[in-house]
């Protein structure tokens, strides 16, 4: 089992790569032959974390490699995790990168980049996280290079979903575990939409069940939506444990079959389902027989206040489609 990580050294991937270790995650037995991808400069940094990782002494890790192209990396590869990215605030040549549409523009390249490597090398049953961000866009240009259908591209928003969950499981006093078919729609962005009007407890909509649309529009919205920016502010740095855990609980979720009556969230190419505009990479509810089958699940049923938050994201994921044209 080949699992290439990009960003290696990076602080997500230093809880992911350990997280995926554990037993349980990936369906198959196979030991894992971990591929670890860096920038040229990171590779010394790399090289400590990889002396750390044998100093683990795991059972399920076969071997493990280092890369500073993503060309030797990807070859027959099972997963890839695109966690490496530029971060907004970056100087390059001596200009500070603020903007989202340079944002987009040099991520848009490394995407390009992975894409077109991925593609053509890994295997055609290969799935791929992009973690990265501005995730859904890096999806949408790294599985536009790829240009090979039998892979299945997603970008991560199960990060979103947790912190969704662990809202209301506070609020109603349930364990998180108990929450069903809550999904994230759009963008990993600040205009992503959680749903509760869809999402159960004990079989009954936690919508109805809160009964306070005032705190969903304006505590529960906005916290999740705001959640990334409260954690950079309070920890000086972005959130790394819980993604990790997310990007861990997404590869669970796909190579497993999902639960009777739940769904997993993440980010595909959409079809133009609960109205998000055609071919761009959306979060949606979603279905793993655990088989490699992804699907949508098709059955929630949307108010007019949450067909109006789904077209504000989808429409921001169009203006990102539109910035990076010239990369698809
Ligand atoms: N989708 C989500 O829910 C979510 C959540 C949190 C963070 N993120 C994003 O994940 C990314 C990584 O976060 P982090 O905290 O680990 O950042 P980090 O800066 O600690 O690590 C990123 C690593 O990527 C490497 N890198 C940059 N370009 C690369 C390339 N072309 N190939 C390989 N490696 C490359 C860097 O050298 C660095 O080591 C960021 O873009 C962050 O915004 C996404």
């Amino acid at each position: 089992m080949k699992v290439v990580v990009t960003g290696a050294a990076g602080q997500i991937s230093y809880s992911l790569i350990p997280f995926l270790c554990e037993n349980g995650i990936f369906k198959s037995n196979e030991k894992i032959d971990f591929s670890l991808v860096e920038i040229p400069s990171a590779m010394e940094k790399l090289s400590g974390f990889v002396k750390e990782l044998e100093d683990s002494a795991y059972s399920n890790i076969n071997s493990i490699s280092v890369h500073d192209n993503i060309n030797s990396a990807v070859e027959d590869a099972d997963w890839c995790l695109l966690v490496g990215s530029i971060p907004r605030g970056i100087v390059l040549n001596g200009k500070e990168i603020k903007e989202r549409a340079d944002l987009l523009k040099i991520n848009g390249g490394i995407f390009t980049e992975q894409g077109k490597a991925i593609g053509s090398k890994a295997k055609d049953s290969c799935k791929i996280l992009v973690v990265g961000n501005p995730a859904n866009t890096n999806a949408l240009i790294g599985c536009t290079n790829a240009n090979n259908p039998s892979q299945k591209w997603m970008a991560m928003t199960m990060l979103d979903a947790l912190r969704a969950k662990a809202q209301v499981a506070s609020k109603l006093q349930v364990h998180v575990d108990d929450i069903y078919r809550l999904a994230i729609f759009g963008n990993h962005s600040p205009t992503m939409f959680p749903d509760l009007e869809n999402a159960l407890l004990d079989g009954e909509i936690i919508y109805k069940k809160i009964n306070d649309h005032d705190w969903v529009e304006h505590k529960f919205l906005p916290k999740i939506q705001q959640r990334g920016a409260e954690i950079i502010q309070s920890r000086g740095a972005s959130s790394a444990s819980s993604a990790a855990r997310a990007a861990c609980e997404t590869v669970s979720s796909v190579e497993n079959p999902t639960r009777s009556g739940d769904v997993f969230n993440a980010a595909i190419l959409s079809d133009g389902s609960y109205g998000v505009a055609e071919g761009v990479f959306s979060g949606f509810p979603l279905t793993s027989d655990g088989m490699g089958n992804i699907n949508i699940v098709r059955d929630f049923s949307l108010s007019e206040f949450a067909k109006s938050r789904i077209a504000l994201t989808s429409n921001e994921l169009v203006e990102e489609r539109e910035l990076v044209k010239d990369l698809l």
